[in-house]
Order: structure tokens, then sequence, then C-alpha cells
């Protein structure tokens, strides 16, 4: 939540206490320079040992509360019929509604499922826009991502509160032009990942499900970031004003026919579900589960952390706990905003995002500037970040470059672990390297994996342009 100070003005105030804490460290400038080097200038090949503030992503970093680690050593330890799962499916019940559940390993893990039973060659999938593990699944089983949000969302600053809904006049096209057929299902993702972490609105997801019931296609929620996207709605859907975040997560749940979530994000867990209450797509589904990830009360997760993910769903629907990054997130990019700095606007659900088209102007697509903008932010100060651009998107077949729609720079909030005195570091940091941003070059690849590049890519700076930011900073900063 938010507090108002006596002064007027509101922070992000923490709704828990910490207990446990792990140590982390600053490595001087020419250490930060060195490492982003042999990193080959893509910030997933540090090691952590080098890195100050891990925001590269929200994902399998957040804090779990004392109830996640109390069912981590309650966990009943079975191959098969372990009582930890049940208590996970009425917990699942309980707070998404869904009467029927299976775990998977994490998220891709869920997506992989429903694409090898959804997905036929030629097929389309529209979606309000795709993530990259998403679409990876999507391909590799012939299916093609059809992304249809409005025209505004991919605006960097905008006014619009929800970016994330999809188009129904673009979904009544797509269906017009390749029939109900060949669309495999009609997917939602919850936050909006790439595009900033926006959130639809109910009443779009309601009328996208209307649609779906007239042409009797299948709709699909990626409720990864749920909660947010309930915070969100609670915060900004004038209908939704008066309900609480868990009475908004039930209804999100109760709309589409499958619902699956990667559980990093919103339950803290590594894991994943997917949930249905129909009992035939269960059946569809289920059968695959024992052959690439488990038996079905397990589905390639330990029991403990099915016990740990029991507790997460149960309180992610506090808003205390579903609004601790959305509030922080509001900060950080209301402060970048006032000092004029290029960022997504209204701010999202997981993560400030710089735009890196804005911020280092001079640096064309086909250099990354999104990539360099990572790689610049960790140099200046010792904060890993994530590059959501063109080095995130694989290249076409026939090996051309995909531009990305947008460029960003990706600065994630991970749950209960960053302070405010944090946020003002990397508030600080990010307006240092604006000044001086015309000393940042773009990057090209030196090594580049044929799909998901992104994860393992290697990239040069163009004019070894790091040493000479690296010396800006000392003048002024000094080693640290
Ligand atoms: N769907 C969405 C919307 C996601 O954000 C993610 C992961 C996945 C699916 C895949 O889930 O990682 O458990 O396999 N997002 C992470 C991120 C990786 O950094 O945003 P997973």
């Amino acid at each position: 939540m938010s507090i108002r100070l006596s002064s007027g003005k509101e922070i992000p105030i923490e709704m828990h206490k910490t207990r446990m804490v792990q140590k982390i460290s600053l490595i001087p400038i020419e250490g930060r320079l060195r490492a982003m080097g042999e990193a080959g200038y893509n910030a997933f090949l540090l090691k952590t040992k080098d890195i100050f503030l891990d925001m590269l992503t929200d994902s399998g970093v957040n804090a779990m509360s004392d109830n996640q680690f109390a069912e981590m050593i309650r966990a009943d330890d079975a191959y098969a019929g372990s009582m930890t799962f049940y208590q996970f499916a009425d917990a699942v019940e309980d707070v998404l509604g869904f009467k029927h559940v299976m775990n998977a390993h994490q998220g891709r893990a869920a997506e992989h499922l429903l694409a090898k039973v959804f997905i036929k060659p030629g097929d389309v999938i529209p979606t309000n826009y795709h993530f990259t593990t998403t679409r990876g699944h999507i391909e590799l089983l012939g299916g093609t991502v059809l992304e249809i949000y409005y025209d505004d969302a991919l605006k960097t600053e905008s006014t619009n509160q929800f970016k994330g809904n999809m188009d129904p006049q673009k979904l009544k096209n797509i269906i017009a032009k390749y029939g109900k057929d060949k669309i495999a299902f009609v997917r939602m993702e919850a936050t909006t990942n790439l595009i900033g972490g926006q959130p639809f609105s109910l009443a779009n997801l309601k009328e996208i499900r209307k649609i779906c019931n007239e042409h009797g296609l299948l709709l699909v929620v990626d409720g990864s970031l749920i909660c947010e996207n309930a915070y969100l709605i609670m915060q900004r859907e004038k209908e939704y004003l008066s309900k609480t975040v868990a009475e908004i997560a039930k209804e999100i749940c109760s709309i589409p026919d499958v619902y699956y979530m990667s559980g990093r994000k919103n339950t803290s867990v590594r894991g994943g579900m997917i949930g249905t209450n129909n009992k035939e797509l269960f059946d569809k589904i289920r059968p695959w589960l024992p052959v690439y990830e488990g038996f079905y009360t397990y589905g390639g997760m330990s029991m403990r952390e099915i016990g740990a993910m029991t507790a997460g769903v149960r309180e992610m629907v506090d808003p205390t706990v579903a609004g601790c990054a959305v509030e922080q997130v509001k900060y950080f990019v209301n402060r970048l905003v006032e000092t004029g700095i290029p960022v997504v606007t209204p701010p999202g659900g997981l993560a400030c995002h710089l735009d890196a088209m804005k911020f280092l102007p001079h640096i064309p697509q086909q250099q990354y500037p999104a990539g360099a903008l990572s790689a610049a932010l960790y140099i200046a100060s010792g904060i890993r970040s994530m590059e959501r651009g063109t080095v995130s998107t694989d290249r076409d077949k026939e090996g051309k470059e995909v531009m990305a729609d947008v460029e960003l720079t990706r600065i994630a909030i991970p749950r209960r672990v960053y302070s405010i005195s944090h946020i003002e570091y990397a508030i600080d940091r990010i307006n240092w390297l604006y000044r001086y941003r015309s000393l940042v070059k773009g990057l090209k690849f030196v090594s580049e994996p044929p799909v998901l590049r992104f994860f393992g890519g290697r990239l040069d700076p163009l004019d070894n342009w790091g040493r000479a930011l690296t010396e800006a900073y000392k003048r002024e900063m000094g080693e640290y």
C-alpha cells in the first residue's frame, strides 16, 4: 500500500517486516565494466556476485512469507497422492475458483502442454500481446501469434489506463479472415508483460469472452501476473473501485475456459499451474502431464514447492501483497517522469520500463538501444535490468532481423525484496546516465543462439563505449 506523509508526499510502505536477510555488495565501476565485458554485454550472463540490485526480473526472486516456509517443512513427500497437492487444489478452488487443476514446473511448461494439445500447424493464436516463451511454444508447433492490441498500446507515454486490452474489432476481423477452425484459442495475458506490465480491464475481458462464445472459440488467460492486474482494476476501473483484489481475481478466473500461470511471480515459488472448470478440456490436457512434467499430483514440482505455492496462492490476493510491487513501480515511474526521463506510462504492474529509443535516440534500432541501455545502467550503477526489445525478438525464418515494436529496458521490482532507498538510488543513477547518454553507443552480436537468443547471445559495444562511460563516471562520481 502507499501512505500519505504529513508533508503531503505519498510513499509506498512495506506491510511486512524483514526477518531474514541476504548480503549484497556494490563493486567499483572498473569491476562492473569488466563484468559486463565478460558477460558479452548481455545482463543474463552476469554473475550475481557482481550485481548490486538484481532487477532483471520479478520471477523466482520474490521474498517468501513465514507461512510459505512453514508449508515447505510441513509438505507431504509422495510420488503419488500427496495430501499437499490436494491442499493446493483446495486453495486454487477457494481463491481462483477452479475445480480442476494440475501443476507444471513453471509457466512455460504449462504453455508447452497447452500448445501441444490445442495447436496444429497453420493455426493462428490472437492475443493482446505475446510473451517470449508463449510465442516460442506456439511457433514450435507451427502456429502464428497475432497481436491485436489497441493502437495506442505501444505508445510508451500514454494516459490509457488499460493498454493491455484486446481490440474486439480486430478479433472479429481475424475470425472473418481465418475462420474459427484455424484459431486454436484466443489468449489474454494479465498485466501484459512486454508492453510494460499494462493491465486489461474486466469490461474488455468480458467483451472478448462474448465474441469467443458467439464463435465457439476457446479463451485462455495467462494469469502469471493476475494479482497486479486485479489490483490495478481495483484502482482504475469504475465498476470495481469498491471490490477487493480477491473478488476481482476470482472474477477474472471465472471468464476463460483455461487459465494458466507461472508460480514464480505472484506465488513466489518455482512452479506453475493450469486450472479449468471444463472437465472435458482438463481430460485432454492431463494425460500429457506425466509425459512431460511428472505424475498428476506433482507435475514437475517438488512437494515442498507445492506447499509454498499453496500458501502463496492464499496470500497473493491480499492487497498488501498484490500491491507491493505496483506501488513501488508507481513511485519509481512518477519520480522519473518528474525529472524528464522517458519511461512507460501509466505505471504498470511489474517494473519500471525505460523507453530506450527516446533515452538513446542516436542509436538505431539495428544496434539494439534497449540492450545498450541495460548494459550502460549496469555499468553506471550495478543494477541489473532486462532488455525487452529487438535482442529479445528472434530473427524470422529467412534469418532477417525482426524489429521489436518497442525498445524497453525493464527494471523489475521483485516483491518484498527492495526498499525505497534502493529505488531512490536507481532513480539517481538513471538520471546520471541520462545526462551522459551521448556516450552510450550501440551493440552488435558476436554470437547468437538460434532460438530465444536474448538468453545466451553475446554482443560487443561499438567503439568500446563502456570504457568512455566508465571514465566519465569516475571523473564525476569516483569508484562507486
Ligand atoms: N507468461 C508470462 C506473462 C510471463 O511473464 C512469464 C515469465 C511466463 C509466461 C513464463 O513463465 O518463467 O515460469 O516459465 N516471465 C518471466 C519474466 C520470465 O521475467 O517476465 P515461467
